[in-house]
């Protein structure tokens, strides 16, 4: 597969988000079989795989690592040498441990135990999974750069940023990526957020890229979503009433695929592949099958006369649902409609 850079990292051009083997997206898999997920993915090209501290059954702090655990065990059973990939994980830092140990130590003592978790000696992308309001990025970013230093992490990223916490982030160390909501139906970044990391040499990694499957076309009005643990139940774009405004966005891509002997997912990941060069997204899928085509897509070529034909099709469709990507840890979606 192509591949991309996130700051100095390179990466596979689409990443496997491994969330859905924990949390998210209803009943989880066994290990094995999320293990041999991976372990597809890897074989089909895939060399960034997307995990954070948080992910594990419904999130409970109990469950803390348990995707961490699967990707580092995955990675093992891979035996390929550790530069052969690319392992992204994230933390949460609360304002309490942040007081008490400071905030380099605060956010030590997580990438330890997320590595311990890993079996890893590093992480190569460390994030923010959510700014918190009570501690400056600045002092994140001059953390960050001390584990660099360390070469605990090879990198460090922001999720779900406005440009201007990027910004006073990268002006004290630099940011290698930015994790924010991206498909074609959460477009907020275009404004300012892709633009700012274009120009600074910052790597984009969209979360959601099929919004949660609505953009897939296998999901309609009717499709009943699990009660245990799935953030469908919530997530804006798959409110009935927005499956069904969003309808003409599903077609655009039905009829795209099948211009390009491909599936809407495909497309919709063509399209933001084609559009910049800094992005990367991480499809999520727990399902062998559905990764596989999704890391088919980078074999979807649009060109550029396909690309705007799309481009113009989707700029006059109206999206229904939003969510935006400006959150924090005093204001965190889950939960919210
Ligand atoms: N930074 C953050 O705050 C944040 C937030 C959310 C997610 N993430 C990361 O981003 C990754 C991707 O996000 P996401 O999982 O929400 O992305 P997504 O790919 O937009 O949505 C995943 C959902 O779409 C379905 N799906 C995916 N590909 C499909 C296909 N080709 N056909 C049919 N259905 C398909 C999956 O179903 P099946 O599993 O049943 O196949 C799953 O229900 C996560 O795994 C996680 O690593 C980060």
């Amino acid at each position: 597969m192509k591949t991309r850079k996130l700051g100095t990292l390179e990466v596979s051009e689409i990443g496997m988000g491994c969330m859905g083997f924990s949390h998210g997206y209803g009943q989880i898999p066994d290990e094995a079989t999320s293990i041999e997920a991976i372990l597809a993915g890897y074989e089909a090209g895939c060399t960034f795989f997307d995990t954070a501290e948080a992910y594990g059954p419904n999130l409970l702090p109990k469950n803390r690592g348990h995707n961490e655990r699967i990707v580092g065990k995955a990675m093992k059973r891979l035996g390929v040498p550790r530069k052969d990939y690319v392992i992204a994980t994230k933390l949460h830092l609360p304002t309490d441990e942040a007081k008490a140990k400071g905030v380099y130590q605060a956010i030590r003592d997580h990438l330890l135990a997320s590595l311990e978790r890993l079996e890893m000696e590093y992480a190569d992308l460390y994030y923010l999974h959510r700014i918190n309001p009570d501690i400056p990025v600045e002092e994140v970013a001059e953390a960050m750069g001390k584990l660099v230093g360390e070469k605990l992490i090879l990198g460090w990223g922001l999720s779900q940023v406005p440009v201007t916490v990027i910004e006073r982030a990268h002006n004290i160390y630099p940011v290698s990526a930015v994790q924010n909501i991206y498909s074609m139906v959460e477009r907020d970044v275009e404004e300012n957020v892709i633009p700012y990391c274009l120009e600074h040499g910052i790597g984009v990694v969209p979360f959601s890229p099929i919004a949660s499957g609505l953009l897939s076309g296998k999901i309609t009005a009717n499709t009943e979503f699990e009660k245990n643990d799935d953030v469908r139940n919530w997530v804006p774009q798959l409110k009935k009433e927005n499956i069904v405004g969003n309808q003409p966005i599903i077609d655009l891509l039905w009829q795209f695929a099948g211009l390009k002997e491909a599936t809407p997912a495909q497309i919709s990941l063509a399209w933001m592949l084609h559009k910049y060069p800094n992005v990367v997204p991480i499809p999520g899928s727990k399902n062998k099958g559905r990764i596989l085509e999704n890391l088919k897509a980078s074999e979807v070529v649009l060109s550029e006369d396909e690309f705007q034909r799309l481009e113009k099709a989707l700029s006059e469709c109206e999206i229904h649902g939003h969510r935006g990507f400006d959150e924090s840890e005093k204001n965190r979606f889950l939960g919210r409609r």
